[in-house]
């Protein structure tokens, strides 16, 4: 399938999850809820679920370790097997693309002593995996991976009335998946665990364990060295039980919504509402980016839902000024760069984005291949080791792109398709499936000329 988007018309509407068509519930969210429901002692209920190709192998991997579900109309309802209540699969664990998948149900696992063989697609074969390799070994788990640190994955069978030992473990990068095997793992150890990272990660894995009963702390701390580190510590967990979930709705899923609130800057006269957006702190770098780059953009009706906090977004076409994002910020938009250089590109000056070399192991190498794709489109964009350089405000051409397998580079050519002269078309774009299904019929609805071709 291809995507063949023509601009000039404005993105108009509100999307509140009464027309059918929604941004889907947040996919870090829906990952965590799902398996989390997975090993309480006890049935959830999590509604909202994210209906996506990331999402179902998830589910199918939980169906192989024998966990009972049940998914109808984003409703997922899930029988907790308990902490040490999943089964060893007989066959290997297949993860696609997902490494939320592959690196939190790694954690899992090794919680519960279960012996496993966990793979993914080529590309998530390429991705490094002694981030979470390393730490588990540490910690008593059995497990190894090839001689290049990546998956497969293969975990020997534990006697899970053994404890793990609990240690504290420095990450040299921020992320959130590692974090969370790991807190996943800690579950059953002896002693508490501390996880210390560079950035400020997102806090899902921490907000649902603190709501199942898990005793967690979190601080934010200056280093030796003079630089704030962020400190997670954990409680083992006692009698091993975790309460269930109980009924809970996820929010809209603020990464799948950054696409629409930069089509709405993009598009000429355009205004979008944007209702149950996640807007969880961890999260919203691109927001704060865009507002002082000069977007109009509101974020109002801020409550909580789930122990998340949720708004209501508004967002007018804005003319932008570009920017420097470096630091905590690259972390807290760490998934909407691809789109962030649509806007960039629009952007009267230079964009400058420094300190994100982790976008490189995204489900592309997101620095290469957005500058590859972008440039194709007449995007004056510079690749950096650890970023890249917009030199924006020139006109964007238009022409044939490829989403290189990567759902978030294929939706984010297809916005910037919205302010070029010329058509703008992205081949293999099916892929946008894996985190959001209706993408171009929910931008269609705003008015976009979107056209999905076979
Ligand atoms: C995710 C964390 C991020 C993000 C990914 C989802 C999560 O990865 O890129 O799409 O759900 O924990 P890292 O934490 O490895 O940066």
């Amino acid at each position: 399938m291809q995507l063949k988007v023509t601009a000039g018309s404005s993105i108009i509407g509100c999307i509140d999850g009464l027309s059918g068509l929604e941004i889907p519930g947040d996919k870090s969210l829906s990952h965590r809820a799902a398996l989390l429901a997975a090993l309480a002692s006890g049935n959830s209920v999590i509604r909202n679920f994210q209906v996506s190709g990331v999402t179902q192998v998830m589910l199918e991997a939980l169906m192989q370790l024998g966990v009972a579900w049940s998914l109808e109309d984003k409703v997922l309802s899930v029988r907790g097997a308990g902490l040490n209540g999943l089964k060893k699969p007989e066959q290997p664990l297949y993860c696609g693309n997902s490494a939320t998948t592959l690196r939190m149900l790694t954690g899992a696992l090794a919680a519960g002593g279960v012996g496993a063989v966990i793979d993914g697609s080529d590309g998530l074969r390429r991705r490094p995996m002694g981030r979470i390799v390393n730490p588990l070994q540490a910690m008593g788990v059995p497990i190894r991976s090839t001689d290049a640190g990546t998956a497969p994955l293969i975990l020997d069978e534990r006697d899970p009335s053994c404890p793990l030992q609990g240690m504290e473990h420095k990450l040299s990068v921020a992320s959130a998946q590692v974090k969370s095997c790991i807190l996943i793992a800690a579950l059953a150890a002896d002693q508490p665990t501390t996880v210390i990272e560079p950035g400020p990660s997102r806090d899902h894995t921490e907000r649902m364990l603190g709501s199942m009963g898990v005793e967690l702390e979190s601080q934010q701390r200056i280093s030796d060295t003079g630089k704030t580190v962020y400190k997670t510590h954990i409680t083992p967990l006692k009698h091993r039980d975790l309460r269930p979930l109980g009924d809970v709705t996820l929010p809209a899923d603020i990464s799948a919504a950054a696409f629409l609130i930069v089509a709405a800057l993009l598009a000429p006269d355009s205004q979008i509402t944007l209702k149950g957006v996640g807007i969880n702190p961890t999260r919203t770098g691109l927001v704060d980016v865009l507002t002082r780059m000069g977007a109009d953009l509101e974020v109002g009706n801020i409550h909580e839902i789930g122990g998340e906090p949720v708004g209501t977004l508004t967002i007018k076409s804005s003319g932008l000024a570009g920017t420097e994002v470096f630091g905590e910020q690259v972390v807290r938009m760490i998934d909407e760069f691809p789109v962030f250089a649509a806007a960039a590109a629009i952007a009267e000056g230079d964009t400058v984005v420094r300190d994100a070399t982790e976008l490189r192991h995204k489900e592309s190498d997101r620095i290469a291949l957005l500058c590859v794709e972008m440039q194709k489109l007449g995007v004056q964009i510079e690749e950096k080791a650890d970023g890249f350089v917009i030199h924006g405000g020139h006109p964007i051409r238009g022409g044939i792109v490829e989403s290189h397998g990567d759902h978030r580079l294929a939706m984010a050519l297809a916005v910037t398709g919205l302010a070029a002269e010329e058509p703008v078309i992205v081949m293999d774009a099916d892929v946008v499936a894996e985190s959001f299904p209706g993408f171009s019929q929910l931008l269609q609805s705003l008015g976009a000329n979107i056209l999905v071709e076979q």
